[in-house]
């Protein structure tokens, strides 16, 4: 059986290379000459690295390897990440059948008939903010004034979460997904967003309303603390995701002059175009996490019961075996194998809504901009490298 050993081991995160869309070239070189690769993390323990599409989509769909973090030999990224995962985990840290009664409840809620009907409501949403952003002379800084207010506004209507409290909100969930925060911060970001989201459901009890949160608490069978924790992860997902595609997403574009041109003649491209940016960018960069319950052979390597692995989502989607020409941006490529979403059961539950709002919000922006450019030249982009959701700090942009 082979085991992580000390000798070999690659340094983990890595630092990106030349072009800032690309994996650290670290771990793309793991995934041409050992694809399943001894790491070392931050706090001295070793894990598996798995960098190709088809053992990516191996480790996560299978139930040998364990989400929940109270395993021992767990994988954890930061000393927060750790926080977040081992105290009071939402179900995206549990294994089923827990995590399956729980994620139920809201499958409905994002199915794609159900948010395909928030279409005029998204447009509207989207053509609001752009309004904003416009009526004022450029530049302006697309993040602050559109991608960010964008999936907030959504998911703050979804949830029946007040959205003059996103400043609020959305700081505090800045510090959940940075890597560089202590426990102790990530601790009092959890613990006053979990009491915020519980005194909103207290109030939801007295005075209820259609959407999610109230539903939660009017089932009756879930405490205050399992609705405050299933609301809290909607509510982080939600928009940060989403936030940084848009934004991602605006600069792949702009940077790929010709993929943009093919997308302004062919608008029926909207759809493949965001599948095939949603696979170049995999903005869940810092790899998606499991340990092992038992022996499990990934290709050459048996990992051993209690050893952790890390699934680079970004070097799956960019694995030629799966992807032809994986590096060049092709918005007409069939790109739905994709592992942007994870993969297995898991796999995101928002899914159907962030291709929605993505689709709106980039054919939105194009169609309305037409001039559309960087403010800024591309070198004084700052590109956030040390969170889970890979983005840029701001977007300076004229039309
Ligand atoms: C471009 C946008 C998005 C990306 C790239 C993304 C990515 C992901 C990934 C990779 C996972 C799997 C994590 C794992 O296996 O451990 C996940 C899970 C999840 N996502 Fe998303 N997500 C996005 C948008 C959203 C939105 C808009 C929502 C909410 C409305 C959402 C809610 C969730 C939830 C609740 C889970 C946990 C599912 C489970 O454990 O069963 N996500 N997402």
């Amino acid at each position: 059986m082979t085991t992580v050993e000390p000798t070999d081991t690659l340094t983990f995160p890595a630092a990106r290379g030349g072009c800032p869309f690309a994996p650290p070239p670290a771990y793309q070189q793991a995934m041409e000459q050992r694809p399943v690769t001894p790491v070392s993390l931050w706090d001295g323990s070793r894990a598996w690295l798995v960098t190709r599409h088809e053992d990516v989509r191996a480790v996560l769909g299978d139930s040998r390897f364990s989400s929940d973090a109270r395993h021992s030999g767990f994988p954890f990224l930061s000393a927060g990440r750790r926080e977040l995962a081992v105290q009071k985990p939402s179900f995206i840290r549990m294994d089923d059948p827990e995590h399956a009664r729980l994620r139920r409840m809201l499958t409905g809620d994002f199915i794609i008939k159900r948010v395909e009907a928030l279409r005029p409501e998204i447009q509207s949403i989207v053509d609001g903010f752009l309004d904003g952003m416009t009526a004022h002379r450029p530049p302006a800084d697309l993040v602050q004034e559109f991608a960010l207010p964008v999936p907030s506004l959504v998911i703050c209507l979804l949830l029946g979460v007040p959205y003059q409290d996103h400043d609020f909100f959305q700081q505090h969930s800045r510090i959940l997904l940075d890597n560089r925060t202590s426990a102790e911060q990530v601790r009092q970001a959890r613990d006053e967003l979990t009491r915020y989201l519980e005194e909103l459901a207290e109030r939801k009890e007295r005075e209820p309303d259609q959407q999610i949160i109230s539903r939660l608490v009017g089932r009756g069978d879930l405490s205050r603390s399992e609705v405050a924790s299933m609301s809290l992860l909607l509510l982080v997902a939600g928009h940060e995701t989403t936030a940084n595609m848009t934004a991602l997403g605006t600069l792949a574009l702009l940077r790929e002059p010709a993929q943009l041109a093919r997308l302004r003649e062919d608008p029926t491209l909207i759809k493949g175009a965001v599948e095939e940016l949603l696979r170049y960018l995999s903005i869940v960069q810092s790899g998606v996490t499991r340990v092992a319950l038992e022996p499990v052979r990934i290709g050459a390597v048996t990992v051993a019961a209690g050893e952790g692995v890390v699934c680079m989502l970004s070097t799956a989607n960019r694995d030629e075996a799966a992807f032809p020409g994986a590096e060049q941006l092709d918005v007409g490529r069939e790109a739905r194998r994709h592992v942007a979403f994870g993969f297995g059961v898991h796999q995101c539950l928002g899914q159907p809504l962030a291709r929605l709002e993505l689709q709106i919000a980039l054919d939105t922006l194009f169609r309305r901009l037409p001039t559309l450019r960087l403010a800024v030249p591309v070198e004084e982009i700052r590109f956030r490298d040390d969170t889970v959701v890979y983005g840029v700090e701001a977007l300076p942009v004229a039309w």
